[in-house]
Order: structure tokens, then C-alpha cells, then sequence
């Protein structure tokens, strides 16, 4: 069991990592039309693997006898000016994510929830690979001056991602 302070959080995570999905969602639409095909393959994993972030969230909560709360979703920014800018979009976006991760850690060793506790580290792990793997195209992006024949070999690279339905019971 968890308290209905925890709850309230994990749901407004649970719509946190919604949210992540919509906006990587946007963000492959957005480099679709720009031609951009491994961009937005790199893009639709990444919702992929927000939409199971989520679920995670809701069982979570569901098996500890909590209520699922739904949320709206905000509308996600569209417009970008490059892919420079929506790869360090995306690394402030999971930078954020992280400080939410680490204020529910906060929470659940203040309630002594070391289930939840237990629970949350899977995230905590999770998102450092994120932010590495983010920082490490944004690397790239800037290497090429993010144009031209770089951008052309990176979208190449980026169509190589592939969704592994993910570890960890969801
Ligand atoms: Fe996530
Ligand atoms: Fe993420």
C-alpha cells in the first residue's frame, strides 16, 4: 500500500511520461516532414518507450490498491528551428524528468515506501542512459555544424533504432 500523497505523485508522473510521448511524438512528425526518416524513426522509438514508461506507472500504481487518476496532456511544442535544437529540447525535457524522478525518491525514503523506493530505481538507472544517449547525438549535431552531409549520415545512423519491448515488468 502506498499513501495518497505517493499516489497523487506517481499519477502526475504517470502523465509526465504521457506527456514525454506526445512531445517525441511531435518531434518524429516534425522530422518526417522535413524529410528526415531516421530522425523520426529515432523519435517514434523514443514515444514508444515513453507510452511503456507510462504503463509502468499505471500498473504500479493499480497493484498497490491506488487509484489511477488520468490527466490532461499538454499540448507539446511543434515548431523547431533544427535538429540541433530539438535534440537539446529533448535533453532539457529528460533533464526535467530526471529532477521528478529524484523528488519521488525524495518522497518515498521520507514515507520509509521502500517498495516504491525499489520501484523507482529502474527510472533513476533508466534515465541516465537517456540523458548519455541524448548528449551524445547533440555531440554529433555539433561536429557536423548541424547541417548538410553530417545531418545526412547521422539520420542514417538514427534509422537504425529499434523499439525492444522493454525489460522489466511493466
Ligand atoms: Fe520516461
Ligand atoms: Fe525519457
Amino acid at each position: 500500500m502506498i499513501s495518497t500523497k505517493m499516489a497523487k505523485a506517481l499519477n502526475e508522473q504517470l502523465n509526465k511520461e504521457f506527456y514525454s510521448a506526445y512531445l517525441y511524438l511531435g518531434m518524429s512528425a516534425w522530422s518526417e516532414l522535413k524529410g528526415l526518416k531516421g530522425f523520426a524513426n529515432w523519435f517514434y522509438v523514443q514515444h514508444q518507450e515513453e507510452t511503456i514508461h507510462a504503463m509502468k506507472f499505471y500498473n504500479y500504481i493499480l497493484d498497490q490498491g491506488a487509484d489511477v487518476n488520468l490527466l490532461s496532456i499538454d499540448k507539446p511544442e511543434a515548431n523547431f528551428k533544427s535538429t540541433l535544437e530539438i535534440f537539446k529540447k529533448t535533453l532539457e525535457h529528460e533533464q526535467f524528468i530526471t529532477k521528478s524522478i529524484y523528488g519521488l525518491v525524495d518522497l518515498a525514503l521520507e514515507e520509509k515506501d521502500h517498495a516504491t523506493n525499489a520501484f523507482l530505481q529502474w527510472f533513476v538507472n533508466e534515465q541516465v542512459e537517456e540523458e548519455s544517449s541524448v548528449s551524445e547525438i547533440i555531440d554529433k549535431l555539433k561536429l557536423v555544424d548541424d547541417k548538410g552531409n553530417g545531418i545526412f549520415m547521422i539520420d542514417k545512423e538514427l534509422s537504425g533504432r529499434t523499439f525492444t519491448p522493454n525489460t522489466g515488468t511493466i
